[in-house]
């Protein structure tokens, strides 16, 4: 039944829809606000957030009541509209029946109400006191069933209203069943057609009031070829023309439409009832063209229909001659149509509207007028008085020609900051003024500046009127004093002004030398409002091009930037709301406003329909997404995509994703099923994003030692910062059939093997071989990584780089376009691989023609500076960086670059499984992380209780075995980082420590061991732990990150109250590792030449005591394979020093090292290129300086072997000791050879110590007479005792490699022992059993078994190949020299065969292996480490 108003008895319509509002309400709250009596400043500005604006006083319960989720209905005047954007919108997304009711008379400019349009609410108007209140009533039932916010325009002034008492209007009609009719949900939730459903659910409402209300009506001729359209009332229809008068305007149903006209109407004229008109076209004909307009590719159902507009007010005051003078004005127009505003100012003129007619202006002045439409205008509106457009007064037309716009936002960004500054002041001396008591301030104007200053940053308060009261109030009173007068002086800035500064495209192309950057980089509360005019075919075809936007996502990068990508013609309603909450952030704000035009001109003869089309083209795709960012808000706020469509895709895949999870969780089996359908979903996401983020991008890689992986990441590095969206990946990790869909792609790829592809791209390249893509649509290039003298014969240069000119190669056979050549980094350069990269990528940027975003000045430099080690080490407030959360945190099994660099001064490396890599790249898993800890020994003695410990902790935590490293301590492998801490704890609790074990700093300082000099080992093993003490880092990082029962909150940042103090590193330690030995001749078991500094201990004439040492530095072995540059060195001799100043001598060689090593070149910083670098002579005078003592001149001494001695040994001490051999030091339980389970029951057994040597073995010391037999029969158990091996093997020696290293190239210490098994045949067969050749091997060319003094060496160079050495001294005091370059192991056998046999047969008596093949020619001897390459 219908509701009579008659029955309410309403003093007025306000009162009637208030009340009929309330009537709906089982569970609704009704609140009726009359006008806004806060000023609208104070409301828009609090209008930014949400929660502020519930603290409005007008709109707060309303507000309130909807944030929390109420349904509600209100009365609101029409201003007060503008400020509840917000609210609507977000009424909308959390689907909320929100309805208010706007009274609104038919002679109102309906600006306000139009505003909100694309808010997401509906808009219905009704046209008398009856239907405003079946309209009200039908306005909340629609809401509540659609589960949308209404807007409801009714005609009635605002005022008081009182609710009468009434029967609920549930009881007149069938609320229930009209809320929840059959098939409704369906209608309601058809995503595709929210217009039909909102049109029919509004018209089933509107028939509970009987018949007489159409969400669309049409009065008029039947056959009218003109047809007038109007929101609400319209004109009496006059002769041959129609009337469609729309109730419901928003959403508008293109089918009722397309129902209610004439078949026959060929023009319909939009009759607009607004006059602050920001848009050279009205609300209404946009709409009309939206709805019946066909969209892209539709087929059209009937020929075009014309529509123009008419700019006037009250539409249902049309005069007939009126009317007939647009009719025949659009009859004049062709199709399809242009708008003119001038031809209609007759029109405008006799409706007396306050627009001004544009005849009779010139034409540079109409231009300019019709320039400043629209966004201009839309920011005079909103701000009025205080909008300031810095940088207008510089431009002819800022909003004219984009492309030759001289707009200069450093110019304006200048005035804007100088205006800041003043404010600034200001305050300065207001605070001043007011605190001082003795300033005579009256009350008055004490009472305004308080205001002033608690408020002034609010436009509500800072407004123009309180300044002109505080400039009457100063002016009056400014000679009573200083301070008054010094405020005075200020006065201007009182008023809070939008500061704007307004540009177009070229401000977006060119960020970094716009100013723009320094706008927002200033922080500084500026607003700016940049135009993009490119029409929608350029920005979809732009897609993945460089785009203007761009802008936005620099400014949303910089993180405290408000941003806003708005579209005039696509959201009205979301301009306005950009533009207000841009406004209102109290930081610097940038709204990327779209604006299509041809030809780089706006001009009013663009069709206005054209330019609709455009914008919501470019909307709809996504190539112009609708968004707001604001930094202040929580972090799933602060985005905010207002594009309806792409909200909606993002709704369907959340939707999906859920459903997906739900699906995968309840049946596992159907995983391969959803994770199909999920990347399906994804790409939709991805789509959105990509539309966000800009070109695509897709960088691959394949790399084994992480030069190209760090190339590659560098490249996309760099593609983010221009602004592209960038995926990096390791190339097994894409597949191949995907290329296609990729528009640009860059493969980074290194050489391994000979000419192989890297492990982790070998699938995709095996792939990309037998593939039939066609990559016609991608553009591509490819960069190398190789070294042109890995393999050196000339025949093998095909090996260089082969595998990234294959790839190369093959992209072009697949159509694909090659962006730039392909791109090779050599090794033998002298910057390496790098020089071929930065030609390459300068070459890639610039054919991509795609600029960095970023600032000026800075920009350029490409390259983000990369952290250096030596930064590294200086912010990590004393090794602390991020130590401490990286081990805490249980969701990865690795730390960062830099927690890794850091980790090594704990003494613990980061490495993974190589053996697993390819399986676990090619499953998507993160590799098989684990960490190696080294212990800190001295002199390499440990307890039986020390052995257990690390026994122990080798099984807890470890992989079950233990290395005795070539400098003289413990290692343990594969510690996973969750067990990290626990076992440093674990080895603190047997009484060692990791501190320095790696990194820049003094290492673990080894001794002799040989039980031989037993009586001398004391000392020096009391003088390697005196050193070591006395050169360790003095950082209470180690003890706070490992041992303290908390865990510090950590980091370099948190923890800075530290006051960690290094007097002898300082907080950038080393320049490199730093190590020391010890060694006491004849015996040279510690290879003491072989490191930075050592100590070759001087005896006394009776050769039982030590009277003090020669100091020797300069050695050290690693180097590069092929640089010449690098090379191993041995120690060369500084001097003399009695003992009693042998700790001090380490510190001031040190701390010489410490200032005067490179620290730029890390290839460059070890001590022994310091020495080559600065003589001998320079360096004794650095060190005498700092000792302030002059060395003495060397003492003779003689080495004869580097070996050890193996069995027992009864010392002078009357102990006894038994040197046993470890194969390469790993101790571990093999099948048929427990050896760790054995040593374990010796160290039970054991009283005495433990002694590591350098060359990796155990010597059982310390035994007791009467303890011998027991131990005997131990090791003879264990057959520990045997020492049944040829010398080679004895004397042999290899480092870790593979698996665990990252730098190896080669096996090594899993290899040896096989290759000495066939080189003992050769041996054995040469009768040279028994005699020793001192045998080493490395994984890679940085030695750590010190293979450059051996007398023979294999180091690596590729999986089954080395680089073969001879010639080294068989004491250890003379480098090798290359025999042969990259053999495996069949050359290697047959290299070395008929040189250990000539060496058996011709070789002198008692002559060296490698002083023979000297002698023999077979190498050149290497004197010195500088001529090590020279062959
Ligand atoms: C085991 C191995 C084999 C190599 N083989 C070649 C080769 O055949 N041709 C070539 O040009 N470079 C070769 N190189 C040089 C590497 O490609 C070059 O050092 C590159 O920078 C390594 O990059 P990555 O760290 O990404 O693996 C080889 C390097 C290694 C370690
Ligand atoms: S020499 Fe090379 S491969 Fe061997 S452990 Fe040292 S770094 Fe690793």
């Amino acid at each position: 039944m219908a509701l009579q108003t008659s029955e309410l008895r309403a003093p007025s319509a306000v009162a009637a829809v208030a009340y009929a509002a309330a009537a709906t309400a089982d569970s609704t709250t009704a609140i009726v606000h009359s006008a806004a009596t806060a000023t609208a400043g104070a409301l828009i500005a609090e209008s930014r957030r949400l929660a502020k604006l519930a603290q409005a006083v007008e709109l707060g319960p309303l507000v309130a009541a909807t944030a929390a989720g109420e349904a509600v209905s209100a009365v609101v005047d029409a201003p007060s509209l503008l400020k509840l954007i917000p609210v609507l919108r977000d009424a909308a997304q959390r689907k909320q029946a929100l309805v208010l009711h706007v009274p609104v008379s038919s002679a109102d400019d309906v600006s306000d109400v139009l505003a909100v349009r694309d808010a997401g609410c509906a808009l219905l108007r009704s046209s008398s006191p009856q239907q405003a209140v079946d309209f009200a009533l039908v306005a909340s039932l629609a809401a509540r069933r659609l589960a949308i916010p209404f807007v409801h325009c009714f005609p009635g002034a605002a005022g008081p209203v009182k609710v009468l008492a009434y029967a609920p209007f549930a009881e007149h009609v069938d609320v229930a069943s009209y809320l929840d009719p059959a098939g409704a949900a369906s209608e309601v939730t058809t995503a595709q057609l929210p217009a039909e459903a909102a049109h029919t659910a509004v018209a089933q409402a509107m028939a509970l009031f009987g018949d007489h209300y159409a969400p669309v009506e049409y009065a008029g001729a039947p056959d009218a070829p003109v047809v007038y359209a109007t929101f609400g009332t319209g004109p009496e229809p006059a002769g041959p023309t129609g009337l469609l008068q729309i109730s419901l305007f928003r959403p508008l149903s293109p089918q009722a439409l397309r129902a209610a006209l004439p078949a026959t109407a060929a023009r319909i004229i939009a009759l607009e009832q607004v006059t602050r008109q920001p848009t050279p076209w009205g609300p209404l004909l946009f709409d009309l063209a939206g709805a019946l307009l066909p969209g892209d590719g539709a087929a059209q159902a009937r020929p075009p229909i014309l529509l123009d507009a008419v700019s006037t007010v009250a539409p249902a005051e049309f005069t007939a001659e009126q009317l007939a003078r647009v009719t025949e004005h659009a009859k004049g127009l062709d199709s399809p149509a242009h708008f003119n505003p001038a031809e209609i100012a007759g029109i405008a003129e006799a409706a007396g509207a306050a627009s001004v007619p544009l005849a009779g202006l010139s034409l540079e002045e109409q231009q300019q007028r019709v320039e400043n439409i629209p966004y201009g205008q839309l920011l005079r509106e909103l701000f009025g008085p205080r909008l300031h457009v810095a940088n207008a007064a510089e431009s002819q037309s800022i909003w004219g020609d984009a492309r030759s716009s001289t707009t200069n936002p450093e110019f304006g960004f200048g005035r804007l900051a100088a205006d800041e500054r003043g404010r600034a002041r200001l305050a300065q001396a207001v605070t001043a003024a007011l605190r001082d008591v003795s300033v005579p301030l009256s009350k008055r104007l004490h009472a305004a500046l308080n205001a002033w200053l608690g408020g002034k940053d609010s436009a509500g308060v800072a407004t123009a009127e309180l300044a002109a009261e505080l400039g009457d109030l100063l002016a009056a009173e400014r000679q009573a004093h200083p301070a008054i007068e010094a405020v005075h002086a200020l006065r201007a800035h009182f008023a809070r002004r939008s500061s704007w500064l307004v540009g177009a495209d070229e401000w977006a192309y060119d960020i970094g030398s716009s100013g723009v950057h320094h706008a927002i980089s200033s922080g500084l509360n500026v607003n700016m409002l940049v135009l993009d005019t490119a029409t929608y075919p350029f920005v979809a075809e732009h897609k993945g091009a460089p785009r203007k936007k761009d802008i936005g996502l620099y400014a949303m990068n910089y993180g405290s930037t408000y941003v806003a990508s708005v579209a005039v013609y696509a959201s009205y309603t979301q301009v306005l709301q950009a533009l207000l909450e841009a406004d209102a952030f109290p930081g610097p704000a940038v709204v990327v406003a779209y604006l299509p035009h041809t030809n780089g001109v706006f001009s009013a003869s663009y069709s206005p329909i054209e330019v609709l089309q455009q914008s919501k083209r470019a909307v709809d795709s996504g190539a112009w997404p609708l968004y707001r960012w604001d930094p202040t808000l929580a972090a799933d706020q602060r985005f905010q995509l207002d594009s309806e469509k792409l909200r909606r895709s993002v709704e369907d895949f959340l939707r999906r994703d859920n459903a997906l999870a739900a699906i995968g969780s309840a049946a596992p089996a159907l995983g391969g099923i959803d994770s199909a359908l999920e990347t399906r979903a994804r790409g939709d996401v991805d789509e959105l994003v990509g539309g966000l983020r800009g070109p695509p991008l897709l960088v691959l890689f394949a790399s084994d030692g992480g030069n190209g992986e760090e190339a590659a990441r560098r490249v996309a590095r760099q593609g983010r910062r221009r602004g592209m969206d960038v995926r990096c990946l390791g190339m097994d990790e894409f597949d191949v059939e995907e290329l296609p869909f990729e528009k640009t792609v860059v493969a980074v790829v290194s050489t391994a093997g000979q000419g192989e592809v890297p492990t982790n791209g070998r699938e995709f390249f095996k792939s990309l071989q037998s593939a039939s893509v066609n990559l016609s649509e991608t553009a591509y290039a490819v960069f190398g990584l190789g070294d042109s003298h890995y393999w050196p014969r000339e025949e093998d240069a095909i090996f260089y780089n082969k595998p990234a000119r294959d790839i190369d190669r093959r992209l072009a056979e697949l159509s694909a376009t090659r962006i730039v050549d392909v791109g090779l980094g050599d090794d033998q350069d002298a910057d390496g691989w790098e020089a071929g990269f930065t030609d390459f990528e300068q070459l890639l940027w610039a054919a991509l023609n795609i600029d960095v975003v970023g600032a000026a000045g800075q920009a350029e430099e490409d390259e983000e500076p990369k952290r250096t080690d030596e930064e590294n080490k200086v912010i990590s407030n004393y090794l602390r960086g991020t130590i401490a959360q990286a081990i805490a945190d249980p969701s990865c099994g690795y730390v960062d670059e830099w927690d890794g660099k850091l980790l090594k001064f704990h003494g613990t490396y980061m490495q993974d499984d190589r053996d697993l890599r390819p399986e676990r790249l090619a499953r998507g898993e993160e590799k098989a992380f684990s960490f190696m800890i080294r212990v800190r020994l001295p002199g390499g003695i440990a307890t039986p209780a020390q052995w257990l410990a690390m026994d122990r902790l080798a099984d807890e935590h470890g992989n079950h075995t233990m290395k005795i490293t070539t400098r003289q301590t413990f290692q343990l492998h594969g510690v996973l980082k969750r067990n990290l801490r626990e076992t440093m704890r674990g080895i603190n609790r047997g009484l060692m420590d990791t501190i320095a074990a790696c990194g820049d700093v003094n290492r673990n300082v080894v001794a002799s061991a040989n039980p031989q000099q037993a009586h001398l080992q004391p000392e020096v093993a009391q003088l390697a732990a005196d050193i070591s003490s006395h050169l360790l880092p003095s950082t209470s990082a180690y003890h706070e990150i490992w041992l303290a029962d908390e865990l510090v909150a950590g980091g370099a940042e948190q923890t800075s109250s530290v006051e960690d103090h290094e007097p002898l590193y300082g907080a950038a330690y080393l320049p490199r590792k730093f190590k020391i030995a010890i060694a006491i001749p004849p015996e040279n078991d510690v290879d003491v030449v072989a490191y930075d500094l050592g100590y070759i201990a001087i005896l006394d004439s009776s050769g039982q005591s030590i009277v003090g040492y020669n100091i020797m530095i300069g050695g050290g072995m690693g180097m590069t394979h092929n640089n010449k540059k690098t090379y191993p060195r041995l120690a060369s001799c500084l001097g003399y020093v009695p003992k009693d100043k042998a700790v001090i001598v380490a510190e001031k060689v040190m701390v010489v090292q410490r200032d005067h090593g490179d620290r730029t070149n890390r290839k460059h910083a070890r001590l022994k290129y310091t020495v080559d670098d600065h003589g001998m002579d320079w360096w004794r005078e650095q060190v005498e300086e700092r000792l302030g003592f002059q060395l003495e001149a060397p003492r003779p001494y003689e080495f004869t072997r580097n070996g050890d001695r193996y069995g027992w040994v009864k010392t002078t001490r009357g102990l006894n000791n038994f040197t046993m051999f470890i194969q390469n030091g790993r101790v571990a339980d093999l099948p048929g050879q427990p050896l760790k389970t054995a040593l374990a029951e010796v160290a039970r057994a054991h009283t005495g110590l433990f002694r590591l040597t350098c060359n990796g073995h155990l010597i059982i010391a310390d035994v007791r007479d009467e303890d011998v037999g027991r131990m005997s029969e131990l090791l003879a158990k264990h057959r520990l005792d045997n020492l049944d091996y040829s010398a080679l093997r004895l004397h042999s020696m290899a480092c870790v490699a593979l698996p665990t290293c990252g730098l190896a190239m080669a096996e090594s210490e899993r290899y040896l022992p096989r290759l000495i098994d066939l080189l003992d045949a050769i041996i054995d067969e040469a009768g040279l059993r028994n005699d020793a050749i001192v045998i080493r091997m490395t994984g890679c060319p940085n030695g750590c078994a010190r293979p450059y003094n051996a007398e023979i060496a294999l180091v690596g160079k590729a999986p089954g190949t080395y680089n073969l050495y001879l010639g080294g001294s068989h004491s250890g005091e003379r480098l090798n020299k290359i025999f042969r370059e990259s053999v495996d192991e069949d050359q290697i056998l047959q290299l070395l065969g008929p040189v250990i046999k000539q060496y058996a047969l011709e070789r002198n008596g008692g002559e060296r292996f490698g002083d023979f093949v000297i002698r023999k020619g077979i190498v050149k001897a290497t004197r010195e480490g500088k001529d090590f390459h020279d062959v």
